[in-house]
């Protein structure tokens, strides 16, 4: 990209702990369940307004047409698409956004499974000729984004492009980044802003470390 700006992440180190839980809010049913606070929502906030920014640098030219990832993906993207919109209407041409979802599932516990699946919608021919945003929480393998994009290739969009809120550094991890980082994290089990465990913790707003009493009390 000409602008290096773009090129960057906020790359969280191995050895940050987070902070500690006590000196936010959260909900109180999750008070033993998280070790820290990884990035507190505001942190989270601001940096989608950067990536919203990026965006709209790239792409503001043209409507654009978001596929969110659920259900992780549900919070960045109504937060995402707020701040893409909000800053086009500053601007001298607003963009139109509409939103469409697809909803994926691969992980048991904290382990990635091997049957990824897409549950739905099968037809994606609304994605036909346009400027295509998948908006996706997390990228750790890549498999997932991998499979994605073939798979929005079939309907024919004019552009693909992907965000992602958080990349997992992990041994033998995605060789392709998104387009729009978020943050680039160690490899350890985070939750919250609508990132789960078994369904659990996406009604925190911080990203969080879940602790290993959070793991036990949640397994399946
Ligand atoms: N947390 C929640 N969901 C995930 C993660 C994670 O760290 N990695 C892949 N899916
Ligand atoms: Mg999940």
């Amino acid at each position: 990209m000409e602008d290096g700006r773009k090129d960057q992440a906020v790359v969280i180190a191995d050895d940050w702990p987070g902070y500690e839980l006590e000196l936010f809010m959260y909900p109180e049913h999750y008070r033993d369940d998280v070790e820290s606070v990884y990035i507190p929502h505001g942190v989270i906030m601001n940096r989608i307004e950067c990536l919203a920014r990026d965006i709209l640098e790239d792409m503001g030219h043209d409507n654009l047409m978001v596929l969110c990832v659920l259900k992780g993906g549900y919070k960045f993207c109504a937060d995402l698409v707020e701040s893409v919109k909000a800053q086009s209407q500053s601007s001298d041409r607003p963009i139109t956004t509409r939103v469409e979802f697809i909803r994926l599932k691969s992980y048991l516990n904290d382990r990635s499974t091997e049957d990824l699946h897409i549950i739905g919608p099968e037809d994606l021919s609304m994605l036909k000729g346009k400027n295509v945003l998948i908006v996706e929480a997390i990228v750790d393998t890549g498999k997932t984004m991998k499979m994605l994009l073939k798979h929005v290739e079939k309907f024919q969009p004019k552009t693909v492009k992907v965000a992602g809120l958080l990349v997992k550094r992990i041994p033998g991890g995605a060789t392709k980044l998104p387009d729009y980082v978020g943050f680039v994290i160690p490899d350890r089990f985070v939750v919250g802003y609508a990132l789960d465990y078994n369904e659990y913790f996406r009604d925190l707003n911080h990203i969080c470390v879940i602790s290993e009493r959070g793991k036990l009390k949640y397994k399946l």
